[in-house]
């Protein structure tokens, strides 16, 4: 510590001050939490990131030391030298870790004043957009000190198991080319190429196959990517990946690698056991059973197919969705028939704004009744039937869509979702699930093209792959997802490692043999050179700080998060820059538009 610019010396944190330190002189240094004062006495409690101390000033001891401690205010920055001494017993504070003690203080100096503070440290109730904006005084908090703590030590979990299994940590660079495909990107312009941008990664995808044709077949990273997209409470513009890729391997070899990791984070770090494995799901009854990809295992409320029950009805919306080849399918929400009304269409809401034209209910009230908004079309006998189909109870809420599959599956996803935290039906816990042989191209009908549903390098099924030409949406892909509790932790696949399957596949994304050389040119030149097979996987290492340290939004464990429209509220960036700076990038602004 800065001797010389205090002549002190710290030698403790604050929170390593407990009984068996009395008698003895220490010197804490930090913020101050509070003062209080009681006749005589000051006491001041200083913080620093282990947790507080309180420190007596006394006037009877020395009057100046007095005066100094009476005009300390809250955050300024001191350092305390005095013994340890055990409270009075009616002084004894048991909801403070060193509570039983305090230091009778023979030495206080102040290292540095600070203006008041926008708000407490200790506040409960401040606004986020606050603790962004003074973020450096929002991280002095000990649940967030705790937090990045934790994050430390599972990076250090992550490099030394990663270590110790025989992965080597190589760095790849964060000036890459754009490519096409994937996320939109960040782009950096150069000023020795005028015209000409770099592009922030995405993720390390290319360059780590590319490690592989270089032999090096055991590589991870803890990689930082770019993603212009929009933000969500589990989504930042700017992540960090645990990157890994392997070569000789195939989909159980990754799947074993990642579940050793998930045990050794969840031993040392939360000491929770965890499964050895974990069950295996294929995306299409992940889907059918749940109505998401990700699905939250902890609780049921499964989604039933009741297509069958009401083929043929008058009902127009169940039939015409039928008739266009989509499904009536819910969810029993159990225990739900309770719901207020206004709870109710909010629920209806949720599915429209999952691109649901309506959701239909039945309640199945505590008293025997029922009632629904489709009692209209149907009879009771038959409503009783699609009840029993979700073995509906009195007591129990069922909710129904129609449209095609896609949506259905979505909404009604969403819906079970929000019904079982709103009955407070998801029990605490650590459920992990591998979603497996995802689609591997999906079709936009607003390109009219199909694209890479992972991303264009990702093995084909070898059963399905004589169905790329003919079929493509039928084909199923080598890639694995991992699910812990409801959030996607993990992504990755096993790569192709064919130059003609590569092709074959750039071909079904509808590049010409031109279009996939201008695009990822030099990626498809490294593959001609001999290709070990190889997979590989990421995990997003926010999310899964965030589920162990039991925040719910990426903001809580990035230290300096963007905000919804991708800004940083404490540095502005993204910022204007200087005339100059542009002229020498060669790049000149296009004048806003009156409607811009
Ligand atoms: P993928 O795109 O699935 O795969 O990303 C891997 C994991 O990264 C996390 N993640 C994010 N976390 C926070 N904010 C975001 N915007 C964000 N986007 C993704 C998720 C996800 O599971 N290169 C491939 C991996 C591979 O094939 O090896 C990739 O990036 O937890
Ligand atoms: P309507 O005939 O549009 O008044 O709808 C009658 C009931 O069916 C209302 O309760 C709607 O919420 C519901 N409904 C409308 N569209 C759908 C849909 N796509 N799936 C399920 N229920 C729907």
């Amino acid at each position: 510590m800065g001797e010389s610019m205090t002549g002190m010396k710290r030698t403790h944190y604050a929170g390593e001050i407990n009984e068996k330190l009395i008698g003895q002189t220490v010197t804490v240094m930090g913020w101050v939490n509070k003062q209080r004062y009681l006749s005589h006495l000051i006491f001041i409690v200083v913080r620093d990131r282990t947790g507080i101390v309180q420190v007596v000033v006394n006037e009877q001891k020395n009057a100046a030391r007095y005066a100094l401690a009476k005009s300390i205010r809250g955050e300024y920055v001191v350092a305390a030298t005095g013994v340890v001494i055990a409270r009075m017993p009616e002084n004894v504070n048991p909801n403070m870790p060193t509570g039983g003690i305090e230091i009778d203080v023979q030495e206080l100096r102040v290292l540095s004043e600070s203006e008041v503070p926008p708000f407490q440290v200790a506040d409960e109730g401040v606004a986020l957009d606050m603790r962004l904006k003074y973020r450096y005084i929002d991280l002095r908090r000990p649940e967030m000190q705790k937090v990045f703590e934790m994050r430390h030590k599972t990076a250090q979990v992550v490099r030394q198991y990663l270590s110790d299994t025989g992965f080597l940590e190589l760095e790849t660079p964060m000036l890459l080319n754009s490519s096409p495909e994937g996320a939109r990107d960040y782009l950096v312009p150069s000023r020795m190429h005028p015209g000409s941008f770099y592009a922030l990664p995405q993720s390390p995808q290319q360059l780590k196959q590319i490690l592989m044709v270089s032999g090096f077949d055991k590589y991870f990273q803890i990689a930082r990517c770019f993603r212009d997209e929009d933000l969500r409470a589990d989504r930042q513009p700017e992540f960090t990946q645990v990157d890994i890729e392997l070569s000789f391997v195939d989909e159980a070899d990754v799947m074993t690698m990642a579940e050793g990791l998930m045990a050794k984070i969840f031993k040392d770090i939360l000491n929770v056991d965890i499964p050895k494995t974990f069950p295996i799901m294929t995306y299409h009854e992940a889907m059918e059973r749940f109505g998401s990809d990700k699905p939250d295992t902890r609780f049921g409320m499964e989604l039933k197919d009741i297509s069958d029950l009401v083929r043929g009805s008058d009902f127009q919306v169940f039939s015409g969705a039928l008739d266009a080849g989509g499904s009536v399918r819910g969810v029993n929400a159990q225990g739900c028939a309770t719901m207020p009304r206004k709870k109710i269409d909010e629920f209806v809401e949720l599915a429209r704004t999952h691109k649901a034209k309506g959701l239909a209910w039945i309640t199945l009230t505590e008293d025997g009744s029922v009632k629904s908004t489709i009692s209209k079309f149907f009879t009771e006998e038959q409503i009783a039937e699609i009840a029993a189909k979700f073995d509906g109870k009195p007591g129990d809420l069922i909710f129904l869509c129609a449209d095609v599959n896609a949506i259905v599956f979505e909404a009604l996803g969403a819906v079970r979702l929000a019904a079982a935290k709103w009955k407070n039906a998801i029990p605490e816990g650590y459920e992990f699930l591998w979603v497996t042989k995802f689609p591997l191209l999906e079709y936009s009908p607003e390109d009219q093209r199909y694209f890479a549903a992972h991303h264009p390098f990702t093995s084909p099924l070898e059963e399905d792959l004589p169905l790329l030409e003919s079929k493509p949406s039928e084909v199923r892909a080598r890639a694995y997802d991992l699910v812990l509790n409801g959030f996607e932790i993990c992504g990755g696949s096993i790569r192709i490692h064919q130059q003609d399957v590569q092709k074959r596949m750039f071909a079904a994304l509808g590049f010409t043999p031109e279009s996939a050389e201008e695009g990822f040119g030099y990626f498809l030149e490294a593959l001609k050179y001999g290709v070990p097979p190889h997979g590989g996987i990421a995990m997003g290492f926010d999310r899964l700080i965030m589920i162990i340290t039991g925040g719910d939004s990426l903001r809580d464990v990035i230290l300096f998060p963007k905000v919804k429209d991708a800004s940083c509220p404490m540095t502005y960036a993204p910022s204007t820059v200087a005339d100059v700076q542009l002229e020498e990038l060669g790049i000149a602004l296009r004048p806003k538009k009156d409607d811009e």
